[in-house]
């Protein structure tokens, strides 16, 4: 039985967190930091881990729930999902008035919602009594995607409506990633060795479709609520503009909206907002939604097959330019893995003077169609970087160049191996010194060893004179060595040293983070960490990897294989010579959220090992034993369990279910 007094502090707790989450997401006025935010959270998850009974399914601390799934299953829409007519100019938005202007009783007067266009992807939340209980993609209209677990960890999406909610609610919007998330995402991409995403509607939507809820949850979606599909229950709304402030009082955040009167003020409109909004916005849209905003004339248009007649975007032209693709050159990553870039006569194109392209792999050469010397046609939307579209064919003139991948290296002149079929390849010399320069840039990075001073200038210095052959190199050197190269004086090299000696005792997830794995990132290296020290990681097999829930079988392969490689045993042995922290990490023994709570499991756990949910209530302070006693706090029951499940009902001990464990351990 949970407190009377605890119960209440829960609930008000819960209240208040909802409340800044509305303040934050549909009003956009905070009135707290993310600090104070952080303290009300924290100590929500405190109370409900020590009264694990009190925690409900949509409490704010669960929304990072379920495990990762291998399929979507799908949702077919009550009412499909349309999508919405393009016009690109004055004269097609005219037209598409005067079809309206037909349709509609002689003078009736109209009044236009505007709403900018969000470059997301859509997403249909269904709410029951107020709850939601289901999150899809579009798909093809008819057919979505269930993502609810991944919906419900955007903090902007409700999981419960203020009251007085309708009975039943499909609330269609657009999820999107603002552009700081999406640069940081990208960040972290380039620092795990992964390819980065073209744009933030891509991010979002690789995000919203992920396989682990988890990850969704680090990349802060937002989410806008557009139009619906079913609104059954509470009172009845007659408008466009009744609608978003239906949503906005249920606390679910409604797009920016606009009116207009005439469709010359709708013209006026797009480009003011063009002008003065777009560049200001903290996300991409790429034109205007015109509505019209009254139920009663939405009813009299109706739809054609694909898109309704009372609404339609007005786009804004993409900023593209033509141009001309000079050369393609080929640069190596901290992977090895070979980018080719086309290099293009200068051309001014959404507000910056673009020269260089990335092509990203060989595969979209492919699709383009690419040669060198090719016109091609280069678009630069909000995002910052910038592509080919496509190639004008009908300019060539016979001496373009085909693109060929590289045989040899660029940089070190090594054999170059492809990976998956046309898209990555890759310098396969562990040694060349393009890759060591992007190595040592990334392991001297602030979330790796953190080592000031070694820039690109420095690091270009050091690896093309020689000096440093491997990252381990970096502990061999001396001041003698640094005043050789350019620019530096006793005391910057001196303090170079010493920034680089200090390195020796960052804890190992730093040193794992910094020996740039690939797909390994920050989390999984101190993920890691908490399992093994340096040189069991590196005996351990794949099975022994899988074994830990955040790593997955690809993840497992990556941190096998770069340990089995001969250059990376040499690099390890060379690092434990100079002296630096292989030790694992500390697990927190005391104060953890399981601290003083015992455990039992029996039977089969569905998610992860019995030995890895062990390991995961150890970590958390807690304790997992092997018999039942009247001081035992749970016992875990998975499938088939055994003699323990009867012992512990008997001596009343509360038992969890897989689910119920795995509520309390996130
Ligand atoms: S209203 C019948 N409003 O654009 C469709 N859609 O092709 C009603 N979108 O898939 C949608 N911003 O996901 C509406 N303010 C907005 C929108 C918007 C973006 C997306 C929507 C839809 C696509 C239309």
């Amino acid at each position: 039985m949970v407190p009377q007094k605890v119960r209440a502090e829960i609930e008000r707790l819960r209240r208040e967190i909802q409340g800044h989450d509305r303040r934050y997401y549909v009003q956009d006025k905070p009135v707290i930091s993310d600090t104070e935010y952080d303290q009300f959270m924290r100590r929500l998850k405190d109370l409900e881990s020590q009264h694990p009974e009190a925690i409900t399914p949509n409490s704010p601390t669960q929304r990072v729930g379920g495990t990762a799934v291998s399929d979507f299953a799908s949702v077919h829409h009550a009412a499909a999902m349309l999508s919405l007519d393009n016009v690109y100019n004055e004269e097609e938005l005219r037209q598409w008035h005067a079809r309206l202007v037909k349709l509609l009783p002689p003078q009736e007067p109209i009044l236009f919602i505007i709403e900018p266009k969000i470059d997301g992807l859509s997403c249909a939340l269904t709410y029951e009594n107020g709850r939601l209980v289901q999150a899809a993609t579009r798909g093809d209209g008819e057919t979505g995607e269930d993502v609810t677990a991944n919906a419900r960890t955007i903090r902007a999406i409700a999981l419960n409506l203020e009251p007085p909610a309708p009975k039943k609610l499909e609330i269609r919007g657009e999820v999107y990633l603002g552009f700081s998330d999406f640069d940081k995402v990208n960040k972290e991409e380039e620092q795990a060795g992964r390819e980065p995403f073209v744009n933030p509607r891509n991010c979002a939507a690789g995000s919203l479709r992920q396989k682990n809820p988890a990850v969704t949850a680090q990349r802060h979606l937002r989410f806008f609520a557009h139009s619906f599909g079913l609104w059954e229950g509470g009172a009845p709304i007659a408008s466009e503009a009744g609608f978003l402030r239906s949503c906005a009082a249920l606390g679910i955040p409604p797009v920016d909206h606009f009116e207009a009167r005439t469709i010359d003020e709708v013209i006026r409109f797009y480009h003011e907002f063009k002008e003065q909004r777009i560049p200001t916005l903290p996300f991409a849209a790429d034109g205007i939604v015109v509505k019209v905003d009254a139920y009663a004339q939405q009813k009299r248009l109706g739809f054609t097959a694909k898109s309704p007649r009372w609404a339609v975007a007005f786009k804004y032209p993409a900023q593209q330019a033509s141009t001309l693709v000079e050369k393609v050159e080929f640069s190596v990553g901290r992977t090895g893995v070979i980018t080719p870039v086309a290099k293009v006569k200068p051309v001014f194109c959404a507000g910056v003077t673009i020269s260089s392209v990335t092509l990203h792999n060989f595969a979209e050469i492919e699709r383009l169609g690419l040669k060198v010397g090719d016109h091609v046609l280069i678009e630069r939307a909000g995002e910052v970087i910038p592509k080919v579209i496509k190639v004008n064919a009908e300019l060539r003139t016979g001496k373009e160049k085909a693109v060929l991948p590289p045989k040899t290296c660029p940089s070190c002149g090594g054999k170059v191996v492809k990976e998956e079929e046309f898209v990555a390849f890759r310098c396969d010399n562990p040694s060349c010194p393009a890759q060591l320069k992007r190595l040592l840039l990334h392991f001297s990075s602030r979330p790796a060893m953190d080592i000031q001073g070694l820039g690109e200038a420095v690091v270009d210095q050091l690896v093309d004179s020689k000096k440093i052959m491997d990252v381990s190199g970096l502990y061999d050197l001396k001041k003698e060595d640094l005043l050789q190269l350019e620019l530096f004086a006793d005391k910057r090299a001196e303090n170079l040293i010493a920034q680089i000696a200090a390195t020796r005792e960052r804890p190992l997830a730093r040193l794992i983070f910094g020996l740039g794995i690939r797909q390994v990132g920050e989390k999984t290296a101190e993920t890691l960490t908490e399992l093994y020290a340096l040189d069991a990681l590196a005996n351990a097999s794949i099975s022994d990897l899988t074994r830990i829930p955040e790593v997955g079988p690809i993840v497992a392969a990556s941190i096998h294989d770069f340990f089995k490689s001969p250059e990376t045993r040499k690099l390890i042995s060379r690092l434990q010579a100079a002296g630096l922290n292989f030790k694992r990490s500390e697990r927190k023994a005391s104060g953890g959220k399981l601290a003083g709570k015992t455990f039992i499991f029996t039977g089969e756990l569905e998610s992860m090992t019995r030995e890895a949910a062990e390991e995961r209530v150890k970590d958390l302070g807690g304790k997992a034993t092997s018999s039942v006693s009247a001081k035992t706090s749970y016992v875990v029951a998975g499938t088939d369990p055994g003699s323990k499940l009867r012992k512990a009902t008997e001596l009343g001990v509360p038992v969890l279910s897989e689910k119920g464990f795995l509520e309390i351990i996130q």
